[in-house]
């Protein structure tokens, strides 16, 4: 039985361990959302013993935007700095990945200069947010894909699709945004088909790469998307070449108020693991090594994502795991 320090290989491509760092926005980018020197250091000191670095939300088009120093992969300019990034992350032996993301409905006029997107408008009543047409909906999958083929070109070895967190594909997923009356709306099998398409059109530039969705997996309301639902997709997510799933919540978030025990998703991704065959990842709150190794032993998880404790101490788990 597989535990934190057992390595896994996947297609060509081997983590020496089981311990991911999840994404996230460190907002150390410009404006234009171009790499530091600040950020390749901070993933330069956090890969000299994790298995794998998931890089931060990248935005894959300026009206996806989410915040003034996010990270962006929407135009070639961008692709030196990415490398630095992702050299910085392999240099130490350490698995390097890249979330690519469009905000969809939580964007701010503010920062992306223009009126929000998303599946439909219902769901947000303090802003004005406009329905995306047929034709929209194709260029934000082609900006996904050519993200893909930068992430690629930077020379990651994996790309994450962001799916979670109540962001665009996630909104697409969940019946509380999605009140759609064409073929992308109204059943599961429908509100999944503009995330599944997605996936399908960026695999073309991940053959060698992995292909990785962070799923929100549930929204944690009746009304909303069901762990029932997550394991659905998990199934389809699968069948169309998605060799990691990444579970985390959908509209209930990331780090929702009051859970605060040790690995509160880590029952999200056993119930999507049970559903599929390729590995998952398993995330929230977890702050001893041993909880890792126990979830990674116990078969509840296949790979376990530490983000504030790795934040915090970027040496977390190097002891247990030498
Ligand atoms: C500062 C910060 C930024 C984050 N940014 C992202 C992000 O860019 N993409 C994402 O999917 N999750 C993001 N998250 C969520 C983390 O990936 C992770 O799921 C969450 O922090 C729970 O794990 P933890 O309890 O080990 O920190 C962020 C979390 C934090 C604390």
């Amino acid at each position: 039985m597989p535990d934190l320090k057992s390595p896994l290989k996947i297609k060509k491509i081997e983590l020496r361990n089981r311990l991911v760092m999840p994404p996230m926005a460190m907002n150390l980018a410009t404006k234009d959302g171009e790499v530091t020197e600040k950020l390749v250091e901070h993933y330069r000191e956090r890969a000299k013993h994790t298995g794998m670095i998931i890089v931060e939300h990248s935005y894959v088009d300026p009206g996806g935007k989410l915040s003034e120093r996010q990270l962006g992969i929407y135009k070639d300019d961008l692709i030196p700095g990415l490398t630095k990034i992702a050299e910085a992350i392999k240099g130490e032996g350490c698995v390097a990945c890249i979330q690519i993301t469009h905000a969809g409905g939580s964007c701010n006029k503010d920062i992306t200069g223009k009126t929000s997107v998303s599946a439909s408008k219902d769901w947000y009543k303090d802003k004005e947010v406009k329905e995306l047409t047929l034709e929209e909906m194709e260029e934000i999958k082609n900006k996904f894909t050519q993200a893909a083929r930068r992430a690629k070109e930077a020379g990651f070895q994996a790309v994450e699709v962001h799916g979670a967190h109540g962001f665009l594909l996630n909104q697409f997923a969940s019946p509380l945004t999605n009140r759609r009356e064409d073929k992308y709306g109204s059943s599961l099998e429908s509100r999944l088909k503009y995330p599944m398409e997605v996936v399908e059109k960026v695999k073309q530039y991940t053959e060698d790469m992995l292909l990785m969705y962070r799923m929100g997996a549930c929204d944690d309301r009746g009304d909303g998307f069901t762990l029932e639902d997550a394991q659905i997709f998990g199934k389809k997510l699968e069948s169309a070449g998605v060799n990691i799933i990444d579970v985390s919540g959908g509209f209930c978030g990331s780090r929702p108020e009051g859970k605060d025990e040790q690995g509160y998703y880590v029952h999200f991704a056993e119930r999507v693991k049970e559903a599929v065959s390729v590995p998952v990842i398993g995330v929230g709150g977890i702050v001893e090594p041993e909880f890792a190794d126990k979830i990674v032993k116990e078969d509840r998880v296949d790979l376990a994502a530490v983000g504030r404790g790795l934040l915090k101490d970027p040496e977390w788990g190097a002891e247990f795991l030498s």
